[in-house]
């Protein structure tokens, strides 16, 4: 029977509560892809290929699928989803090998809920062609294997790796095959090529893969081999290295439970029974966030390596880390615990069994999430406190040894110091070192947690015996604390001490400096204070405030009406933009302001109310514009044809550029961030860029460096770091690489946008300090390095409002206190809750993705006719928005 139309080869993009918008789904498939897009909608999609069913099909009857005419196996499929319908998840990874070949598949077979046979549906799957590394952009290529190397951290070893060189490696674990490069979502990379681990043992190192095993696991089932093929394995070498693999993506936490933060029973089983067998047993972590370790010690593995989700170059890294022709350099950075509950802020984390409504209740509008271990966060808490984590922020493991000392350290201002230290490697075979700087303060009254990093540097790679100065800069900005009372960050006089490390519980003193009087680094005002005072954990009384969690939790509207008690007012900063007077008659167009930019202001100025709203909605809508994957276009061209503005085209870029082409594929931002090498950072950026323009972008959605909280947030993986300093010198220094090569950078999601459940109506509430020394800090820190031309508002509200409704946030903070003078958009769909006026009062130039028709221009339109909306200040956000068009715009 030939298809009736009942499936479509078309699915949608999730977002959790707005309209999500279908696009055509092309029948491609890169096989360096281990979740397609589709695992977006729900990460049970890993492996598949989806089809849209018109009809619900019977999960018991659910047909079967061919492909080249080879019976393979049942579709999954899943309970209809309201924005979906019914997807069919047709399970391709196994079964599509080769590079540029179309694959029939055929699937037939299925039954209706009403018990009706479904007609068969056939469609040709072709997957991508590769492009052999160094064919194109090779220099680019040489990058991203060095973030792959220094990205990958060495957790334990008791010798056990290197492995000697021509070992045999008896792979064990389905992630031996599924591999991940990359994550999902706005992350997502689509590589040119993706060199797995058996392409990385087999070409890049002089090991030898056991085939046999590799091939048992291709079936992607975590169990242990039948006794033979483990006695063959044994016979051929005593060590077993497993794998243990985590997807991860934008829209959806990572699960509490077995299977995401915890091993599955398979896992645990898998490795038990690994350990049991063989001498010696490594575990390869190809996970972007911490998981449990308990299991390390448990089952007695020798050494763990975790790879992160390291780019298209992973496996090679893998391969000659493991035979130790490239000797592992990164660190964590952020703290693995034991278990989840270590965490202070897990009381205070929504999971989704915390949203799934009970039948019959009303459904949950409002999540708030009260961020109650206020500056514990990471290290800040483990240090503080003394708990035990399995590995510290800082942690990694290197194969050779270095002695680390303070050479020199000199006072060039009242609170800045520059200090050289001396790096020498005492080992036997060469490597990088990192070494990080930690300031403890006493003497105070503001509470302090016991460390905070205050600067890092890596070596090169330095030869047994040879020695490295570093020079390390401390300022007054690294100091400062927030003040809530005085409103202003302040160093309190007292004692700084200095310590050297490593992790911050091994750091070691080695200078410190007397503060006698007070110094005001900033008087500012208390801008993003909570709707309430927060119970933050404090060193003084542990027991008495730890979180406890009471607050954080999804509400229905009637339970939290009006938005109560998290809804907050500001004072507003104050509308002092002076409108803009069209003194000109001539219509100037954007070709002028091409050969002169000081025309920008009379070029808006001329503009109509509708052509402003117009100009300050994006002229697309969804996400991936159809045949090529952009993700928005600035403006709708039609309407605004006779300025003959150019086009502009926007696109997710963290680590590669998350289009339909091929392109480059770096690790994810946790797994570069490990490797505390600002000069790589600064080098993918400018790598990606390059590769960007060739591809007719503008403007990258990248870096995103909200802080790393709490493990289970789906974007850990985009994100850099627990630590603000760290994650804003390494995005600082990704967007700066963007910009000097001619793309604009969009730093996002400012701020606290640090959960995915509920994202788009989840409550952020924390201290003001909390919010100015962690969340805000990481975006300060990164606009030290390079100030973006654009910025990206969180869904998220934060301290009761939305973050792109926060006049104070955008225009206070933002534009007087950090000095941004770029411009402002909100994240796809992120409006607010106050209608469209609200963000473009609060100072943001452009709603994203926006929408071709006029739905969100019309009130826009009316609120600057009826004066609701100041001309004035629409006027000035489009002239911050021309101003960096024109920026790359060659006359
Ligand atoms: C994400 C952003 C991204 C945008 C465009 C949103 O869902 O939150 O980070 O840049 O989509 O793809």
């Amino acid at each position: 029977m030939p298809n009736d139309g009942t499936f479509e080869l078309l699915a949608g993009l999730h977002d959790d509560n707005q309209a999500a918008m279908s696009f055509l789904q092309k029948p491609v498939y890169n096989l360096d892809e281990m979740d397609r897009r589709e695992s977006m909608i729900s990460l049970v999609y890993s492996g598949c290929f989806c089809i849209k069913s018109s009809k619900h099909i019977d999960p018991q009857q659910p047909g079967m699928v061919y492909i080249d005419g080879k019976a393979t196996e049942a579709p999954l499929i899943e309970k209809p989803t309201a924005m979906f319908g019914q997807l069919v998840g047709i399970i391709v990874r196994k079964y599509l090998l080769e590079y540029n070949k179309e694959y029939k598949v055929r699937y037939a077979g299925a039954y209706d809920t009403d018990g009706l046979e479904i007609p068969e549906f056939i469609f040709n799957l072709k997957t991508l062609p590769r492009i052999e590394p160094g064919v194109k952009y090779p220099e680019h290529d040489a990058i991203v294997l060095q973030a792959a190397r220094e990205g990958a951290v060495l957790l334990k070893n008791d010798n056990t790796l290197p492995l000697s060189s021509g070992s045999y490696v008896n792979v064990f674990g389905a992630a031996a095959v599924v591999f991940r490069l990359g994550c999902l979502g706005a992350g997502k990379i689509n590589p040119r090529y993706g060199i797995r681990v058996k392409e990385g043992i087999e070409k890049y190192s002089s090991l030898e893969l056991n085939q046999e095993l590799y091939e048992f696991y291709t079936e992607e089932k975590n169990v242990f081999p039948p006794e033979d093929v483990v006695a063959r394995a044994k016979d051929r070498s005593g060590t077993a290295v497993v794998f243990i693999t985590r997807g991860s993506s934008e829209a959806h936490d990572a699960p509490k439970d077995k299977g995401g933060y915890y091993l599955t029973d398979e896992e645990r089983g898998l490795i038990q029974r690994v350990t049991t067998a063989f001498d010696k047993t490594v575990a390869i972590l190809n996970v972007a966030h911490p998981i449990e370790t308990k299991w390390i010690e448990e089952y007695g593995v020798n050494a763990v390596l975790l790879t992160g989700l390291s780019g298209m170059a992973g496996g090679r890294a893998l391969a000659e880390i493991l035979e130790g022709t490239v000797n592992p350099s990164g660190k964590l950075p952020n703290t693995w615990a034991y278990d989840y509950d270590d965490y202070p802020s897990a009381p205070n984390f929504l999971t989704k069994d915390q949203i799934a409504n009970k039948s019959g209740e009303a459904p949950f509008q409002y999540a708030a999430t009260v961020y109650e271990e206020g500056l514990y966060v990471g290290y800040r808490y483990f240090d503080t406190f003394q708990k035990p984590a399995a590995y510290l922020f800082g942690h990694g493991l290197s194969y050779t040894t270095f002695d680390t000392k303070l050479k020199s350290a000199v006072k060039t201002d009242v609170c800045s110091t520059q200090m050289d230290v001396e790096v020498r490697n005492i080992g036997t075979r060469a490597g990088k070192e990192v070494v990080m700087l930690y300031a403890h303060f006493d003497g105070g009254e503001l509470e302090q947690p016991d460390k905070r990093l205050v600067a890092f540097a890596k070596t090169k790679e330095l030869l047994p015996g040879e020695v490295q100065i570093l020079s390390l800069e401390v300022s007054d900005k690294r100091l400062k604390s927030y003040c809530e009372a005085e409103a202003a960050w302040i160093i309190e006089p007292g004692k700084i001490s200095f310590l050297l490390g490593g992790t911050p519980n091994r750091a070691k003193p080695v200078w410190s400096m007397d503060v006698a009087d007070k110094i005001v680094v900033a008087q500012v005002k208390n801008r993003v204070a909570p709707p309430f005072l927060v119970k933050e954990l404090s060193a003084k009384d542990f027991a008495g405030t730890y979180p406890q969690g009471e607050m954080t939790k999804a509400y229905t509207a009637e339970e939290c009406e009006g938005l109560l008690p998290f809804k907050n007012s500001r004072t507003a900063v104050g509308n002092d933009d002076v409108p803009l007077e069209h003194t000109t008659d001539r219509l100037i167009r954007f070709p002028d302001l091409v050969k002169n930019p000081a025309l920008v202001e009379q070029f808006v100025a001329q503009m109509t109310d509708y052509e402003l709203a117009r100009m300050s909605v994006g002229g697309h809508t969804g996400w991936g514009i159809e045949d090529n994957g952009y993700a928005g276009t600035l403006f709708n061209e039609k309407a605004l044809d006779k300025y003959e503005i150019p086009d502009y085209f926007y696109a997710d870029g963290n680590n590669g550029l998350n289009m339909f082409e091929v392109n480059i594929g770096f690790p994810v931002s946790t797994t570069v961030c490990a490797s505390f090498n600002e000069e790589l950072s600064y080098a993918e950026g400018k790598a990606i860029a390059r590769e960007a323009k060739d591809m007719n972008l503008h403007c990258l959605l990248a870096p995103a460096l909200n802080l790393q909280r709490n493990p289970l947030c789906g974007r850990h993986t985009e994100y850099f770091s627990e630590d603000p300093f760290l994650a804003g010198r390494m995005a600082g220094q990704e967007s700066r690489g963007f910009e000097e090569s001619g793309v604009s950078s969009c730093m996002k999601h400012f701020f606290a946008n640090n959960a995915e459940t509920m994202r788009n109506t989840n409550h952020s509430i924390m201290s003001e300090r909390t919010a100015r020394e962690l969340y805000l800090a990481a975006f300060e820190t990164a606009f030290e390095v390079n100030k973006p031309d654009t910025v990206m508002t969180g869904y998220n509200a934060a301290n009761g409002v939305y973050c792109s409704n926060d006049e104070e946030l955008l225009r206070g903070i933002l534009g007087e206190e950090f000095g941004f003078t770029g411009y402002v958009m909100t994240d796809w769909n992120g409006y607010g809750d106050e209608g469209m006026a609200a963000p473009l009062a609060a100072g943001v130039s452009w709603l994203a993705p926006g929408n071709p028709d006029d739905t969100l221009v019309t009130p826009i339109e009316a609120a600057l006719r009826s004066g609701d909306l100041p001309r004035a200040r629409v006027q000035k956000n489009l002239v911050d928005l021309i101003k960096v068009v024109l920026k790359y715009q060659e006359a």
